[in-house]
């Protein structure tokens, strides 16, 4: 007679064995399925000359997150950018019913290089019709758009100095965030492409789609279909309207990266866009990057780039964006042309800083209204919370300004002078307030919601006041000339 104890004993055991066995046949079939397709995905690579494997449509998550340590997903500098598209399962997103227009008006390779999609002036009804639809749907020549390929190439018209510039392979990975509302497929994916084709592949974390509550079909399970064949991209539905702002604190809150790089959702990333904004987070982990912003016509989608290194950012009283000529900011303090140079502002389409930074400093302030200002609220608090504020003149950003936004502020009669308000009262000192209130005219009773606990943040992290930063960062701003005129806007 076994004893209840024996019974245990050997329930026990053989509840153990049956457990051994199904590890051990997961952990068989786990090798079979993994070797299966490495084998697959091994051969291609040998042919591609790629330094490591592509992830294949189904598989891809899975590989990815199985790969041994150490090894990522790469590809050779010197692969084509076609080639890579077609490795990565990028499609030119042309749909038959545009091919049929551009037939029609005897288009090829629309907007290649960069070039400019031009349209017959003989229009028929049908074509000019369809065109102004899309165009006041969308904000921009959309039907253009329709035409030029996800893939197309845009013209590297950086400096010899940018393009022989060197940067280490092991950079920190970047979380690429991407929020979008009602914004054209086309364009929206462009952007997507282009990161893919033009960045390193293995320092890309993730690109993060924050899907801003939208309508439009295509962002439902057509955007889930899409996203499954193409790899590192993450879709977060958002359950309620965000705005600009709220979308990137919700994409900040899930990155997984180290570097954060938010980017709108009509730009185009260009040839080595990416390593000089990691490399400077290696010398300065406190600093709230952006590089070059160039123009993307949104009437027939044209590039224009420069080689030039560009100007820096700065502010007018009205607390908006302006640029500055970098060489009359820095006088005969001059930094290498080419290489991270101070800028006191930044612009919002294209920006860059380091996870843990950004969560240190208080994100971005989750009172602003839809959109505007967020940007020069950042490099404010970036400068005077501890960090900097630098442009990167070798990375170049195409940004498109739209003919109209989506955001549509509420919280005020002008949400834009909401989140400026806002700035006022928590970043300038008393002394300096006067001057915006002037530049934006003055009214009673302005509505700039509750900025308790933005002050609190402001004090715990001990951070600058504005005259320090008037003298320290811009010390070329000036006062306005208290002569002139209140309702005279122009002052700065
Ligand atoms: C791969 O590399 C070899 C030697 O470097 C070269 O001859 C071959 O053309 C390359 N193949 C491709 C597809 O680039
Ligand atoms: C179509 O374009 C090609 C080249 O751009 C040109 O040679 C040809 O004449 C054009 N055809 C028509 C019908 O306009
Ligand atoms: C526009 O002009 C081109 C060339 O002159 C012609 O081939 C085409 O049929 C015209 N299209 C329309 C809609 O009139
Ligand atoms: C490249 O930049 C130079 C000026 O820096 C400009 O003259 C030229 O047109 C640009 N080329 C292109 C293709 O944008
Ligand atoms: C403003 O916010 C603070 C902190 O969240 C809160 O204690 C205070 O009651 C709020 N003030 C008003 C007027 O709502």
């Amino acid at each position: 007679m076994k004893t209840a104890f024996q019974v245990r004993q050997s329930v026990l055991a053989s509840t153990f064995a049956k457990n051994i066995f199904l590890v051990l046949f997961t952990i068989f079939a786990v090798n079979f399925y993994i070797s299966y397709f490495y084998s697959d995905v091994f051969l291609k690579f040998r042919e591609d000359n790629m330094t490591i494997l592509i992830l294949r449509e189904n598989v891809g998550q899975f590989l990815q997150q199985r790969l041994p340590a150490g090894q990522h997903l790469e590809f050779e500098e010197t692969i084509s950018e076609a080639k890579k598209a077609e490795l990565l399962g990028l499609d030119d997103g042309i749909s038959d019913e545009a091919k049929r227009i551009m037939k029609e008006l005897n288009i090829t390779n629309a907007g290649e290089n960069g070039a400019p999609v031009i349209f017959p002036q003989n229009l028929s009804t049908e074509i000019s019709k369809l065109k102004d639809l899309m165009y006041k749907t969308y904000g921009y020549n959309a039907l253009a758009s329709s035409m030029i390929s996800l893939n197309r190439a845009l013209p590297d018209n950086r400096s010899d100095y940018c393009k022989m510039k060197k940067y280490p392979k092991d950079l920190p990975k970047v979380s690429i965030i991407i929020q979008f509302h009602d914004d054209d497929w086309m364009l929206l994916m462009r952007t997507v492409h282009s990161i893919l084709l033009r960045s390193p592949y293995h320092l890309i974390e993730e690109i993060l789609l924050i899907h801003d509550v939208s309508e439009r079909e295509y962002f439902k399970e057509k955007l889930e279909n899409y996203i499954k064949k193409i790899p590192k991209i993450r879709l977060i539905r958002s359950h309620r309207r965000q705005g600009i702002i709220s979308a990137r604190i919700l994409g900040a809150r899930n990155a997984v990266g180290p570097v954060l790089i938010f980017i709108d959702s009509h730009c185009e990333v260009t040839t080595g866009w990416l390593e000089p904004i990691l490399a400077r987070f290696v010398e300065a982990p406190n600093a709230v990057l952006w590089g070059k912003i160039s123009t993307m016509s949104p009437d027939t989608m044209q590039v224009w780039t420069n080689s030039e290194a560009g100007r820096i950012g700065s502010f007018r009283w009205n607390l908006n964006f302006e640029y500055m000529d970098v060489d009359w900011y820095e006088g005969d303090k001059p930094t290498p042309k080419f290489e991270p140079k101070p800028s006191v502002t930044i612009l919002g389409a294209c920006f860059a800083i380091r996870k843990d930074f950004f969560h240190k400093i208080g994100l971005m302030d989750p009172d602003f209204d839809m959109w505007g200002g967020e940007d020069v609220e950042l490099a404010f608090r970036a400068w005077m919370c501890g960090g900097q504020v630098n442009k990167i003149p070798c990375s170049v950003v195409v940004h498109m300004f739209k003919s109209h936004t989506y955001s549509v502020n509420t919280k005020a009669n002008d949400g834009a002078l909401y989140n400026n308000d806002r700035i006022a009262e928590i970043w300038l000192d008393e002394e300096y307030k006067k001057y915006y209130y002037r530049s934006v005219g003055h009214t009673k009773d302005r509505n700039f919601g509750n900025i308790t606990e933005r002050l609190e943040l402001k004090k715990s992290l001990g951070c600058k006041s504005f005259k320090w930063f008037l003298e320290n960062v811009h010390p070329k701003m000036g006062v306005p000339d208290e002569i002139r005129r209140p309702e005279d806007k122009e002052f700065r």
